[in-house]
């Protein structure tokens, strides 16, 4: 039997070990996926140690572990460095030593893509929020020479990602100023998460662009009111349980070189949501 998980504080909500499970399952493989909860950013050193001890194949990593795990991985990929935070690690079987990657851009991509999305150069996208989860996606949409606008409460937040990035910014008393051609919005901030699901990062008074596809990154609830808002002006809008699915199927690839179903993990999601 070969062993992966995840590790975060707290992880008992997360959904990647019943997708994973599912897809070991359906393709008759002897692994098994855990839900580890390492408490507090000191305990981290030693629970990366017994990973890569007890033979591990790799693991996940979430909040709030992503980015103090880098100073822990004996190696980085390009893009993980880029980003600035590690959703995946893998163990080498010989060595032990950790490799840390980000999968959370690209899964991004992958679910554009799988969605029908294809963006170009000259594509528009306004990224509401200037935290982790934005960070990623900006580097995966400039792969792909995406124009950003960030768009965040805290001004300093924005500009500092803008600076750092070479994209623009703007605050959200100036939001209506820069809709105009966007093609993509893209809810990177926790407003809207479960339990405030009554709350939208989106101001009532402006319109969602007509061609804006609009990409919540929440999952948890399915349909948030930034959603349920822009379906009402007639925008289609996508919640971000394909980003879930396809950043685990990336880290479930590095680990065992083979590709799962994400329809099939995203089934097992949509399941364990319903409970
Ligand atoms: P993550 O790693 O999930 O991105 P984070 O780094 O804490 O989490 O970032 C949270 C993002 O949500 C930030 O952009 C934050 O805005 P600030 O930079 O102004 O803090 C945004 N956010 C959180 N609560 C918010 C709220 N009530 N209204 C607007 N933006 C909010």
């Amino acid at each position: 039997m070969q062993l992966v998980g995840i590790i975060g504080d707290p992880v008992s909500h997360s959904l990647s070990p019943v997708m994973h499970e599912a897809a070991f399952q359906a393709m008759g493989m002897d692994w098994r996926y855990v839900a580890m909860h390492v408490r507090g950013a000191d305990r981290l050193e030693s629970a990366l140690k017994g990973v890569s001890a007890l033979g591990f194949r790799g693991i996940n990593v979430t909040v709030p572990h992503k980015v103090e795990c880098l100073q822990y991985m004996d190696s980085l990929t390009a893009y993980a460095r880029q980003i600035g935070a590690v959703n995946t690690i893998i163990v080498n079987q010989f060595t032990g030593e950790l490799r840390g990657a980000n999968t959370d851009g690209d899964g991004f991509l992958d679910d554009l893509r799988a969605q029908g999305v294809v963006m170009t150069d000259s594509d528009r996208v306004l990224m509401l929020g200037a935290g982790g989860a934005a960070r990623s996606l900006i580097v995966a949409l400039l792969s792909v020479n995406a124009r950003i606008t960030v768009v965040n409460r805290t001004t300093e937040n924005a500009q500092k990602l803008a600076d750092e990035f070479g994209v623009d910014c703007a605050p959200f008393d100036q939001l209506a100023k820069v809709t105009d051609g966007a093609r993509l919005i893209v809810n990177a901030t926790s407003v809207g998460l479960y339990p405030r699901v009554d709350e939208s990062p989106w101001p009532d008074e402006v319109r969602f662009p007509p061609q804006a596809l609009i990409y919540d990154t929440i999952y948890r609830p399915l349909e948030t009111k930034l959603i349920r808002d822009a379906r009402a002006q007639g925008n289609i809008a996508l919640n971000g349980l394909g980003m879930l699915v396809h950043q685990g199927a990336r880290s479930f690839s590095m680990w065992t070189g083979k590709n799962p179903d994400t329809l099939l993990m995203e089934a097992a999601c949509l399941k364990q949501l319903a409970r």
